[in-house]
């Protein structure tokens, strides 16, 4: 086996990436399938899930797709099995799928807040707990949740995301500290401002995308595909000895 292959293959490995039909989670299970996983996307939108899949079958890669809704926890135990039912249990665990509701905090309604909570933190704990402590069993697991600048600082109406995606970061932690021991790293990647579907308000005034732009170091705004390099790097045995950490892919907006 070639250096790098060691590193950062993926082969014989199997993914599940939530969100995978749109955006960063998009760009993720392309990496991963074509870095060798076996890759399972979820999503609620058949059609968006069935494009997404055919571009990697069409790419020689092996991927399926799941339709069901993150937003309930039966939701969330249907998609785990039928997702494992496809290739097997998987090795790596990506929890992209996401929503951002924003309104202003005064006017936030308990449904925005039980539904922020439940796809964006309650989901990716429901799947930790599925197939966690089977990669700690079988000795080798990967998890990586994508969180937000918000779960660091408020901004543009943090309102219950923040919430959600700092209570992400934590739960990171504490799944890395449960399972680390068993060979099962979980880390979290940052995003800055990505133009995706989701900031579709945002990315068409291009005042603002460009006000975004200047407050990054390299001088612009994220694309999914920045995500796929730190994503592999997560799901591969190169990080063995990487965990519980928040890797900021934001172009140094968090620092600058
Ligand atoms: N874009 C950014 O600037 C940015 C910044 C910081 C953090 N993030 C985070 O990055 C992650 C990906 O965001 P993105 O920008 O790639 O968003 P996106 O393009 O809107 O993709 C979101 C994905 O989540 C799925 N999803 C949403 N609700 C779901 C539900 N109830 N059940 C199952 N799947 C559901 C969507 O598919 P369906 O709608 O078909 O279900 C879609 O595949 C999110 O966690 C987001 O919070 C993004």
């Amino acid at each position: 086996m070639g250096y790098l292959e060691g590193l950062f293959s993926l082969e014989g490995r199997n993914a599940l990436v939530t969100g995978g039909s749109s955006g960063i989670g998009k760009a993720i299970a392309r990496a991963l399938a074509r870095a060798g996983a076996s890759v399972v996307v979820v999503a609620r939108r058949e059609a968006e899930l069935k494009a997404a899949v055919d571009e990697l079958t069409e790419a020689g890669c092996r991927a399926a797709w799941v339709s069901g809704d993150l937003a309930t926890r039966a939701g969330v135990r249907t998609v785990a099995e039928e997702a494992a039912g496809v290739f097997g249990e998987p090795d790596i665990l990506v929890n992209s799928a996401g929503i951002n509701i924003r309104p202003p905090l005064s006017e936030l309604t308990d449904e925005d807040w039980d539904r922020t909570m439940a796809v964006n933190l309650e989901a990716p704990f429901l799947l930790g707990q599925r197939f966690g402590p089977r990669m700690a069993e079988r000795g080798y697991g990967r998890i990586i949740h994508v969180t937000s600048q918000q779960a660091h600082r408020a901004f543009v109406q943090s309102g219950a995301y923040g919430v959600s995606k700092g209570g992400l970061e934590s739960l990171a932690r504490s799944q890395a500290e449960a399972w680390s021991p068993y060979g099962v790293t979980v880390n979290t990647l940052v995003p800055g401002f990505v133009m995706t579907p989701l900031n579709e308000r945002l990315s068409s005034d291009p005042v603002k995308v460009a006000a975004l732009a200047e407050r990054t170091m390299v001088g612009r705004n994220g694309l999914a595909g920045d995500f796929e390099g730190a994503a592999v790097f997560l799901s591969s045995p190169a990080s063995a000895y990487v965990t519980g950490q928040a890797l900021f892919v934001d172009g140094g907006l968090s620092v600058h």
